[in-house]
Formats: C-alpha cells, structure tokens, sequence
C-alpha cells in the first residue's frame, strides 16, 4: 500500500489533517504523520517508506530524496518552493508540484493586519496614524499581492502595483495604477507589500537604494521570504531614516539590532504565519492531498515546479 507522509514542521490544523486522512484513504493509501520534527534524522527516517510527501516550509534537500527510496511526489501545501531542491528532486525522478492561490488570503489578511497594528503603534494607547488614503506598492503582482490590493482597496488605500510578469491592462482594469519599475513603485507609494519569490535573482535585492526611494514614513511590509531584503541595506536606512518602519512576517537574522535600536519602528513574527489559518490549511492541505491521488491515478502534474 502507498504511504503518502505529511511532514510538517509548523503543524497544520487538526481540522485539514483529518480531512487530508479521508481524502487519502478514500484513494486506498496509508497516511503519515510527522509533526513538530526537531531533528533531521526524524525526517529521514519517515521519508524512508513514503511514495509521496506533503510538506509545507519543511527542507527537502538532497539529503531527504537520497533517503526518499521509494518518493514519486513531493507537493508544498503553499505556494514559494524555495525550500525543495528542484534539481535533486528531478536527478531523483521526484515530481514536485505547489498548491497557488490556496493560502493567499490568510497571507494577505496577515500583511494588512500588520500595517494597521504598527500604525496605531502596536496597541499602545498613543496616537497612530490610518490606512485611508495612503498609497500601497504591491511588489509582485501574484495571489497574494492581487487580495492585498483588494483589502488595501477597502481601506480606501491607492493601490499601486509593479510586476514585470502581468498584463497591465487587465490589472488596471482591477482599479490598480500599474508602474513599470521597481524603482518608480517604492518612490512612490507609503506602504511597499512585497511578495516576490526567493530565487537566484531576487535574493537581497530589496537593497539600500531601492527602500531610501520611498518617501517619508515609509513602511516595507514583507509577507514574502526573509531571504530577499538585503539586510545590510535595511539596517543602514533604519539608522539613516528614523522615519522608516519594518513588518516582516518571519524574523530576520539581524532582528537582535532591532530589537536594541528601533523599538516601535518595527514589527516581526517569531514564526512565518502567514499561511497559519485552519481555512488556508485545508485549502491548501486537501489540494496538496487531491494532487497526489489524481498524480496517481491519471498521472496529472499540471503544478509541477521542476520541469
Ligand atoms: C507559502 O509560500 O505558501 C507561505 O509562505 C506559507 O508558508 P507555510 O506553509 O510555511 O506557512
């Protein structure tokens, strides 16, 4: 009987778990369950009898597939799948699919909701400031950053939007001003949403200048991966502009500095939460699991990510 192994870090709810169960034993397989893992060798040995995997953030290196003997499919209940090695998965004949659009609502509620929580400063009783009217940047214009322009909308927000990938008319024609660089994009807006993936090109690309662009009180609002701010940059402009303000949904690795020099001036996750909604879990969880039974059955890999 096929094993098929959610191999989650950052469990899922137990709502999506119980119906990934159904899905997968209405198909005739066995279902595993590896939760809360601490250590890789956890991770090596669940793999090791599984036909197919379900995984959110969880690292799937070369490692894990050479451990994987019998893996056929690997599918990240999400969208960036910058933590799957797609070249070991294709040496090792793994295919590797990702779940669009099936968290992108919880991840933009997170975005908005943290723009409100920092300009009323947190909660703390003094006076903030208000969405209404300021200009949003959404950097990428994908699943995530299409229902942060349609919140920020209901903000009564100007949505901007800069991404080289879409058509321009069909965006404008969502109310959104779109913009033909990056660079035009941070000058101008108040509020910058980026949901970039991590790759090759766009690691540390959020640098120094780009960010110096945007205009006084400028808040970088990051729901993407830590992995693409130069954190350099971010750290020279917060000292060169005691104006700007930081959200990240994820700390990064130079979070101590802030939490010594820029209290108030920035907001950050201690785990990615971005996706952490019962209602994301199962979108994204049961289409995971769908893909893997309908992989199976019909050979169907329509997301598959390593081409
Ligand atoms: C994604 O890429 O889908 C999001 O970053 C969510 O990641 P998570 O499943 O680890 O919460």
């Amino acid at each position: 009987m096929k094993k098929v192994l959610i191999a989650t870090d950052k469990p899922f709810a137990p709502v999506a778990v119980s119906q990934i169960r159904e899905i997968v034993e209405n198909a005739g397989y066995e279902l595993a369950l590896l939760e809360k893992y601490t250590q890789k060798s956890e991770l090596l040995e669940a793999v090791a009898s599984a036909s197919a995997m379900i995984i959110r953030s969880d690292i799937v290196d070369n490692e894990v597939l050479d451990a994987a003997k019998q893996l056929k499919i690997v599918v990240r209940a999400g969208a960036g799948y910058d933590n799957i090695d797609l070249a070991a998965a294709t040496a090792h004949g793994v295919v590797a699919m990702n779940t669009p659009g099936q968290n992108s609502n919880a991840v933009a509620e997170l975005a908005i909701g943290m723009m409100v929580y920092l300009a009323r400063n947190g909660y703390n009783g003094t006076s903030g400031s208000e969405l209404l009217g300021k200009k949003i940047g959404i950097h990428a214009y994908g699943n995530v950053g299409r229902r942060v322009g349609a919140i920020a909308k209901g903000f009564g927000m100007e949505v901007y939007a800069f991404d080289p990938f879409v058509n321009k008319a069909d965006v404008e024609a969502e109310g959104v001003k779109v913009v033909d660089t990056a660079e035009e994009l941070y000058s101008t807006c108040n509020y910058v949403s980026l949901h970039i993936p991590a790759n090759d090109k766009t690691k540390k690309s959020i640098n120094f200048d780009l960010l110096n662009k945007m205009p006084k009180g400028g808040v970088l609002v990051n729901t993407a991966r830590k992995e693409v701010i130069c954190e350099e940059g971010i750290l020279k402009l917060m000292e060169a502009r005691p104006d700007f303000k930081y959200i990240s949904d994820c700390a990064p690795d130079c979070a101590p500095v802030f939490a010594e020099k820029y209290a108030g001036r920035y907001f950050f996750t201690p785990k990615k939460m971005g996706a952490q909604t019962s209602e994301a879990n199962v979108n994204a969880g049961l289409a995971a699991a769908r893909q893997i039974v309908d992989f199976f059955a019909t050979g169907n890999a329509k997301y598959q990510v390593n081409k």
